[in-house]
């Protein structure tokens, strides 16, 4: 039975946790494997609205074993905090696993990543202030603290050690700023791992023996593939593989890249992104307002789930997408949020880029290129309609599947899905997944 992975195409926020939601019908494992709280999925179904950083979106159903795997950096207090919400909105948290190989977000994480972005003043990333990409740092630099590292206070202690010790010299001598103390910490993250314990798991071996006994596993992406560290829009990136390319998503889980069947890419019908960074086809007008603002008195307007800033908007870039597509090793496109044009008396989608005075369709590695670059458009004609209660492709207006038929040409992929609302019914499955 497949292991199917669904990433974000775009710069994050495209819709996964909705697709998330609608394919974990099927599945018997949801696992996350990248990113950490920096990321947020909104997800609307019978019970309500939820805001999820870190528990996978297949918490909801009864009977999924919902994973956090390694490849996931974990702030012990944020995911204790959400697993409190859940259970007093009366979801079951008991089927929650998380690797014991994944790495923790510690105090110093936090404070770095503030006093970061204010050194880099007018070049600042943008970051969401998690403390994230220092977590990756000191993994990558092999002073990072694990999961298995919070169980058992000797060993947390003689890792954080070394790791504060380096972490406090940079605050207080890079930075200028106080340092962090050692026995607040401990006690504090003793603490959390003790409450943590009940939840750590092999998740590796959850994954593999489902997938042994013919269940359907699915892995869930966080962020956007435009914010990948290897394939995004360097440096203005997060910190780790929020794609599946070069196995990002087996990486994050433990298994090898073989036992993938399937890669479902997220796109948005338009784009968005937030924090700095290229974006070529950005808009500033009150298309962007409209865009932006639609469903914004129901909560579902453009802004951050995890900062709550509005998310710049523009239109879809097909180039930009294309390049996911390509690296991403798409089997489909899952294209969210189409009911959001329904009002607009044209759309239009980029076809190409012109630098220079000559036309590309490929993305210039360089940051400097990137922002030079024009949108080159293609307008098609819009529905103005609702397509809110269509439910097959064929309830669609002809301008929409016209939109649709050109979004699988440009993209070289076929659209397998369709949201067009934030419910979990307005959905159009043009081809099962699983
Ligand atoms: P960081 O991941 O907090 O280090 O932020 C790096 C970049 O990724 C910034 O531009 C953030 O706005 C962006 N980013 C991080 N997580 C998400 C997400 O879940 N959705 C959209 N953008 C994100
Ligand atoms: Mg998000």
């Amino acid at each position: 039975m497949p292991i199917v992975v669904v990433v974000g195409g775009q710069w994050g926020d495209e819709g996964k946790g909705r697709i998330v939601d609608l394919l974990a019908r099927k599945a018997r494992v949801v696992a996350r494997y990248s990113a950490g709280n920096n990321a947020g999925h909104t997800v609307v179904n019978d019970r309500g609205e939820f805001r999820l950083h870190l528990v996978p979106a297949g918490i909801f159903y009864p009977e999924k074993t919902c994973v956090i795997g390694n490849g996931v950096a974990i702030d012990p207090e944020v995911l204790l905090d959400e697993i409190a919400q859940l259970q007093s909105r009366g979801i079951d948290t008991s089927r929650l696993v998380v690797s014991d190989r994944a790495q923790v977000i510690m105090p110093w994480h936090k404070l770095i990543d503030r006093l970061d972005e204010q050194l880099r003043g007018a070049n600042a990333i943008g970051t969401t202030g998690k403390g994230v990409g220092p977590c990756f740092v000191d993994k990558v630099a092999r002073r990072g603290i694990r999961v298995a590292d919070l169980l058992r206070t000797e060993d947390l202690v003689e890792r954080v050690k070394p790791a504060l010790e380096f972490a406090n010299r940079l605050i207080t001598g890079v930075y200028g700023a106080d340092p962090i103390s050692f026995t607040e910490c401990i006690e504090r993250y003793k603490e959390f791992g003790q409450r943590l314990k009940p939840y750590v798991g092999d998740v590796q071996s959850i994954i593999l023996e489902a997938h042994r006994r013919g269940e359907h596993v699915l892995l869930e992406g966080a962020q956007g593939s435009l914010l990948d560290l290897d394939h995004g829009t360097y440096p203005y990136v997060t910190s780790s593989v929020p794609s599946s390319s070069s196995g990002g998503a087996a990486l994050g889980v433990g298994i090898g890249p073989t036992e993938i069947s399937r890669v479902v890419g997220v796109f948005k019908s338009y784009c968005t992104r937030v924090g700095n960074g290229p974006f070529p086809t950005e808009l500033f007008d009150e298309t962007a307002e409209k865009l932006r603002d639609h469903g914004k008195e129901h909560g579902h307007g453009e802004y951050g789930t995890t900062t709550g800033r509005p998310r710049r908007i523009g239109w879809l870039d097909a180039v930009a997408a294309r390049y996911s597509v390509r690296f991403n090793g798409l089997s489909a496109v899952a294209l969210t949020r189409l009911d959001v044009l329904d009002d607009l008396p044209a759309i239009k989608i980029c076809t190409a880029y012109e630098l220079g005075g000559r036309i590309i369709d490929t993305l210039p590695a360089s940051d400097s290129l990137l922002r030079q670059v024009r949108p080159v458009y293609e307008e098609l004609p819009g529905w103005q309609q609702p397509t809110t209660h269509c439910r097959s492709f064929d309830d669609l207006p002809p301008q929409a599947k016209a939109f649709v038929r050109r979004v699988e040409e440009l993209l070289q992929c076929p659209v397998d899905l369709i949201s067009v609302g934030p419910e979990r019914e307005q959905a159009i499955i043009v081809n099962p997944i699983f």
